[in-house]
């Protein structure tokens, strides 16, 4: 295969004769991208025009958790999601917590941060004292920038010089906090952050003969740890009843408490405890419209803000009062980037009641606590396989291609069996001898 150039200038269908003249995507497959086009020409072109060299969508179901009471409020959630049980979890733990108080949470912070890296070769003595004499310059360059955000109560709101020129020769930064409102705001960062890069790049004070400012990049940072959400759950320990009718109370919440300090002292499970988390709160970003991948990078560099990685929730049993509480950077937003654009974001906000900012972070919060909760509670007593796998049988139904008749025989049977890809294949080619 040779370079090609131009091929962002194909239209759809040249693309994808490209592709199959390519690669193994046989010809007679090619269609199968037509399928999950818009039918709606303006819907289309939205889509068609979101990334570069498009060559179609690719759909993901979305479902909804039910019951979900947030501080008192009730919310039904919309979750994007591939895997099978995800959607069941949640809502077998918003359940199981709505009879029981409901999840709270609080936002207690929105701050995030951005910096201009560069190199100043003069003595950083006198980076020092001229420093506080460009802040006001610096600032005041980003002003027609700011302006409608400042009306909102938003924008810089602060500007510090960090030296580094003990870790790297000549390298500083400046750190630039803001506050987005109830954008995620990485375009308004990085617009402001590139000014003040310009206007550093240009200043008398620290550009002479000797001197110079050589700018190396500037870019929001995707670490918040100061646009953090808690949210928890708790009950009297007599109150956990009914997850698994052979565990009695005490031992549900100390084995619950046990696994989760397991994740807080052991990488191996922490990584797959934090993975559970991600379910919930990755299908609500997904839905949304929000970066899940800035907000998983975040995540885990916080689980790991004490020098080692762990889990992000804690458990309390204090005077017989069961508490589960996860703390969690989330830098969300509920306008701006793709949530006016695709029309589906819109409606899932409209199922959200239209959130702001902060009370997206807790409804994302209390979805990432539910799937982890419903994911320890079934590991510590049934395991997970059963619920999962029940889950799935439908995929592997539709894998198998199975008729109407084949799915009854099959769900029936597996009721009460333990359902694994190779027992349901023999099971339905069992099916297809005999009849
Ligand atoms: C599966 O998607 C998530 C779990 O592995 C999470 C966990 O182990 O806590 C079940």
């Amino acid at each position: 295969m040779g370079i090609i150039s131009g091929f962002s200038k194909f239209d759809r269908n040249q693309r994808l004769a490209y592709i199959a003249d390519h690669s193994e995507l046989e010809v007679s497959k090619i269609l199968s991208f037509n399928d999950y086009c818009a039918p709606n020409e303006n819907q289309q072109r939205v889509f068609s025009e979101m990334i570069e060299n498009y060559i179609g969508n690719f759909p993901t179901p979305i479902g909804v958790v039910t019951n979900m009471i947030i501080n008192d409020e009730q919310f039904i959630i919309p979750f994007v999601t591939e895997e099978s049980s995800v959607v069941a979890a949640a809502s077998k733990a918003a359940k199981y917590w709505a009879e029981r108080g409901g999840f709270r949470a609080e936002v207690h912070t929105m701050t995030k941060k951005g910096q201009v890296h560069f190199n100043w070769n003069g003595d950083p003595f006198r980076m020092h004292q001229i420093f506080p004499q460009i802040q006001g310059k610096l600032l005041n360059s980003t002003h027609d920038l700011t302006d409608k955000m400042r009306q909102r109560e938003g924008g810089i709101t602060g500007l510090e010089l960090i030296d580094k020129t003990n870790e790297l020769t000549d390298y500083y930064q400046i750190d630039v906090s803001f506050k987005t409102g109830d954008a995620m705001g990485a375009n308004f960062i990085n617009t402001c952050l590139e000014k003040i890069a310009t206007t550093l790049q240009n200043l008398d004070e620290l550009n002479s003969d000797q001197n110079s400012v050589e700018i190396i990049m500037s870019i929001l940072s995707n670490y918040t740890p100061e646009c953090k959400v808690r949210c928890w759950v708790e009950c009297p320990v007599e109150k956990l009843t009914g997850w698994n009718k052979d565990l009695s109370c005490n031992l549900f919440a100390n084995k619950f408490k046990q696994s989760v300090d397991i994740a807080n002292l052991d990488i191996s499970r922490a990584v797959t405890h934090n993975k559970g988390i991600f379910n919930g709160i990755d299908a609500v970003l997904l839905a949304t419209g929000n970066d899940s991948r800035a907000t998983a990078a975040c995540a885990h560099a916080y689980a790991s803000k004490e020098g080692k990685y762990k889990g992000l929730t804690q458990v309390t049993i204090t005077d017989r009062t069961f508490r589960y509480e996860l703390e969690i950077p989330l830098a969300l937003g509920t306008v701006g980037g793709i949530t006016q654009i695709h029309p589906l974001v819109k409606s899932v906000m409209a199922i959200l009641k239209f959130p702001d900012a902060s009370k997206l972070m807790m409804i994302a919060a209390a979805s990432g606590l539910a799937n982890n909760f419903s994911a320890i509670a079934s590991l510590i007593t049934t395991g997970i396989q059963s619920g999962h796998m029940k889950m799935h049988l439908s995929n592997i139904l539709n894998q198998l291609n199975a008729t109407e008749q084949e799915r009854n025989l099959t769900n029936e049977y597996f009721k009460n069996s333990t359902v694994s890809h190779s027992v349901v294949y023999d099971f339905i080619m069992q099916i297809r001898i005999t009849s």
